[in-house]
């Protein structure tokens, strides 16, 4: 199967253009669609005709999918519905919980770093897109770490930051933080650089989630993160992804921000997400506080 693929930013990212994702198995198609995640971080193919079957299908391919079931209060699906529509069909109005989730998500973060194992990659569906707005935007973290300055990158030699996933809800409304779907994950601690294990290119592993640099006064560690979220996150790191029915994206989370960005909350927005969790061959093992030598 050869992919015909066209760049998305000039530093990462392609959308490809000949390929219907539900005829990619593993043994068709399955190793050059890895091979392009590795090499580009993002991936973007539109007219996709996947439904939810396909879709978990899709994400088995790459691993084993993330079951945030695991925690009692998250009532997700297998394949969650990132949406302000209720299962009335109405939609959730301002300063309703739900919401208010929806916003934490526009803060730019990688989803997982609160969860014990984090994820590798997020597939997400437009399914229902309002007339404008609500666009996704990405940063590549290997870009950004690529051509950081030597004394911001002296500062994350050997570091490790705490994820909360109340932390980056408590920056949007404290009522959302203390709910138990957010603080049920509590501490997970991992490294700030991640090395990608098939081509060794290594990302700044970081997201809104992060609250703490491991040996850091907390004030002093919530700076450097806002100072890194700040160096990747600067307009030519970022890819903005106007949506439309039927897009699918998959991307990277090891070497990939991203955050949602606002629409008009009186039309419908539905995506569809399944997160595959990170393993060992994806380069976990050395994520993990304290380092292993
Ligand atoms: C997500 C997410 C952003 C958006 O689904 O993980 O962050 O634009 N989505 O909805
Ligand atoms: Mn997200």
């Amino acid at each position: 199967m050869k992919f015909l693929a066209t760049p998305l930013h000039s530093k990462y990212g392609v959308e490809v253009q000949n390929i219907q994702l539900r005829n990619i198995s593993a043994s068709s198609g399955y190793n050059e669609l890895r091979c392009l995640f590795e090499k580009e971080s993002l991936l973007y193919f539109s007219d996709q005709d996947l439904d939810d079957s396909a879709h978990l299908a899709l994400g088995a391919l790459f691993g084993p999918r993330e079951d945030r079931s695991l925690n009692p209060m998250d009532r997700d699906p297998a394949v969650s519905r990132v949406s302000n529509v209720k299962q009335d069909n109405t939609l959730y109005g301002k300063g309703e919980k739900r919401l208010l989730d929806l916003q934490s998500n526009m803060l730019w973060h990688t989803d997982s770093t609160f969860l014990p194992v984090p994820a590798l990659a997020n597939i997400l569906i437009g399914r229902v897109i309002p007339s404008s707005g609500s666009s996704t935007e990405f940063a590549s973290t290997r870009v950004a770490l690529k051509e950081m300055p030597d004394r911001l990158k002296q500062r994350i030699h050997n570091v490790y930051f705490k994820h909360n996933y109340s932390h980056s809800r408590r920056k949007i409304d404290p009522n959302l933080a203390a709910d138990e779907k957010f603080t049920h994950w509590g501490n997970q601690i991992w490294k700030a650089v991640w090395k990608n294990p098939v081509n060794q290119q290594e990302s700044l592993y970081i997201a809104s989630h992060a609250c703490e640099v491991i040996g850091m006064d907390t004030r002093q560690g919530l700076d450097l993160i806002d100072e890194l979220l700040e160096w990747c996150t600067q307009s030519r790191f970022v890819y903005s992804h106007s949506w439309q029915v039927g897009d699918v994206l998959i991307w990277d989370e090891r070497a990939m921000l991203h955050r949602g960005v606002p629409w008009d909350y009186t039309q419908s927005r539905t995506l569809s997400s399944i997160c595959v969790s990170a393993q060992s061959i994806d380069g976990l093992d050395d994520m993990r506080y304290p380092p292993r030598h």
